[in-house]
């Protein structure tokens, strides 16, 4: 008889695992989700993430995720920036369970360090959370963590914010979502009046009411549920503001579409919440939509095709690498998104980029300060290996035959910045630096085409990378370098390579580099001069993402 190993989503040659464990392993699957927060600083992304982690009783009292005051005040001094190192990287995955399902929360660190990992965190995502301020609608850093979404065609879920103070009209904050972002908008529920004035949500599925009261701050409101009869004979709500959300609803209800799940699963359509994280409300109500409609750990294309999550053999991806995560202990972390089968500690996994056997004996789930060896992981978690500078960004990690996930792609770099060693005789250990943070992905390296000027261009998302490098220099390598900024802020790299470029013949405003694959790249003081390219030579491709590379070693200094 045919049994679930014979279909078609198992691949032959994974004969070790029988039925009732690979029904443990869908099992587990179907339990999960995973998530991350997109937001730009100040939105509440904190704030959010402390009311979620309550539901899941993970932690006891708000206020216990992260020494906020603290972080804020950072800008460049490293001895508070190891301190905000400390504390938002071990957060890098929360995990908790609701309502029988584990959840994922992957961390974006979303403030002053932004950067590449935050990109990279959401490679590892299956959802996003938009979060949005009710006044300030959308905001630049979310923009461009959208984008990424939208690469990558992830589920995104908007919780517009901060309603209990005075913001701009909920229809006027999806009407931009839609323009700007070309993400339509399925309000899950709609807010009734708002800040002084707001009163709760009507869901729009059930119809019925849910009342916000306003609390003490900080503290948790009650929610409360009525009928929208039963809100008119008690006069829990104004009748003129009930009716104008009625009225708005019927707006949105007469706009025609569905909550097409497969819309929202391609990135498509996203559900939205009103709410406000500060006074808890509206966030169990989200949390609840979002269990039922986000999507469960997702198939990923590899070298041997598309992997199904419940694929039986362990397979996983590095889209993160952490040094000196404990500055007692001066470890490295490498942390591995799980795809595919049931990953137990002490396993023996093979090394796709090396071809190595590698046994995991101290895997670890990191939450807040403490650490814990885990046992086992699913599809959609997130585990923490120690690095001993054998794991990249990308590197794909498998149990049974062989497979290799799609790379990581580089980001659109923003800012460019010479970095001078002005010392000759430390130039070994400026080179090994150099090469090994790149390497870990801390940041992109471009080279000046003229060979005589051999020092590397950094090329980075944001100031801090650039600050982490100079200083991981310093502390790891015992360099001391200087950096020269360059006033670029637009980079693009030439899909043609060198013989399209020869093409062009010589570019205005504009100086051309070498990435560390000998690509051409092209780098713009602003978008206007790379418009003038564009209109000027219009068959010239160009693209702000580098092509990823596989099987090709890079250019080292
Ligand atoms: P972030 O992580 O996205 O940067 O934002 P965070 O949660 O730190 O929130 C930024 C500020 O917005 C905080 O105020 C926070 O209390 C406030 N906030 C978050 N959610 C809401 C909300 O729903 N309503 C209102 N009114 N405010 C909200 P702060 O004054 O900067 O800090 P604190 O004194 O409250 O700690």
């Amino acid at each position: 008889q045919a049994g679930p190993m014979t279909t078609s989503t198992i691949p032959p040659g994974s004969s070790s695992t029988t039925s009732p464990e690979l029904a443990a392993l869908a099992e587990a699957v179907a339990r999960r989700r995973n998530f991350a927060i997109i937001s730009h600083p100040d939105a509440g992304k904190t704030t959010l993430t402390e009311k979620l982690l309550l539901y899941g009783g993970a932690i006891q009292q708000a206020g216990a995720v992260k020494a906020k005051g603290e972080q804020r005040k950072v800008t460049s001094d490293w001895m508070e920036l190891e301190k905000q190192r400390g504390i938002s990287i071990t957060s890098t995955v929360l995990q908790f369970d609701y309502a029988g399902n584990t959840i994922n929360l992957l961390d974006t660190p979303g403030h002053q360090d932004f950067s590449e990992d935050t990109y990279r965190t959401l490679a590892a995502a299956d959802n996003a959370v938009m979060l949005e301020d009710a006044a300030k609608g959308l905001e630049p850093q979310t923009r461009k963590l959208f984008e990424v979404c939208r690469m990558r065609q992830i589920p995104i879920f908007t919780f517009i914010n901060k309603m209990d103070r005075p913001g701009r009209e909920p229809l006027e904050l999806l009407d931009e979502i839609e323009q700007q972002l070309g993400l339509a908008c399925w309000p899950v529920n709609w807010p009734i009046g708002s800040g002084d004035r707001f009163r709760g949500v009507i869901d729009r599925r059930s119809h019925n009411l849910i009342l916000f009261q306003r609390a003490e701050r900080g503290r948790a409101s009650e929610e409360k549920t009525l009928s929208v009869q039963q809100a008119r004979e008690t006069g829990a709500v104004e009748a003129e503001l009930l009716d104008q959300a009625l009225e708005e609803l019927e707006l949105l209800e007469g706009a025609g579409a569905d909550l097409d799940l497969e819309l929202v699963h391609g990135g498509e359509l996203s559900p939205v919440f009103f709410g406000s994280a500060m006074t808890n409300f509206g966030v169990r109500p989200f949390l609840d939509a979002f269990l039922e409609l986000a999507q469960r750990p997702a198939a990923r294309p590899s070298s041997a095709g598309v992997i199904e999550p419940i694929r039986p053999g362990f397979s996983g991806f590095v889209f993160k690498l952490q040094a000196n995560m404990d500055p007692r202990h001066r470890d490295r972390v490498a942390f591995v998104r799980v795809c595919s089968g049931k990953f137990e500690k002490d396993m023996t996994v093979q090394h796709a980029r090396t071809g190595r056997a590698i046994r995991l004996s101290r895997p670890q789930k990191l939450f807040g300060q403490d650490r814990e060896v885990v046992d086992d992981a699913y599809p959609g978690d997130v585990i923490g290996l120690n690095n001993p500078g054998m794991f990249a960004i990308g590197d794909t990690l498998y149990v049974g035959p062989r497979i290799e996930y799609e790379g990581i792609p580089c980001f659109t770099p923003e800012l460019f910045a010479w970095l001078r060693n002005p010392n000759p005789s430390a130039f070994k250990s400026f080179r090994k630096g150099v090469n090994e943070l790149r390497e870990e992905g801390a940041v992109q390296i471009l080279y000046d085409i003229d060979e005589s000027k051999r020092d590397p261009i950094l090329a980075a998302v944001g100031q801090l990378q650039l600050e982490v490098v100079q200083y991981r220099l310093e502390h790891e390598y015992g360099v001391q370098t200087r950096l020269e900024p360059l006033g670029f802020t637009v980079a693009r790299w030439v899909l043609g390579g060198w013989p399209a470029l020869e093409q062009v013949g010589r570019i205005f405003n504009c100086k051309t580099v070498r990435d560390a694959w000998n690509r051409p790249v092209l780098l713009f003081k602003n978008d206007w001069n790379l418009g003038q390219l564009r209109d000027d030579h219009p068959d010239l491709e160009l693209s702000g993402v580098a092509p990823v590379v596989s099987g090709v070693e890079p250019i080292a200094l």
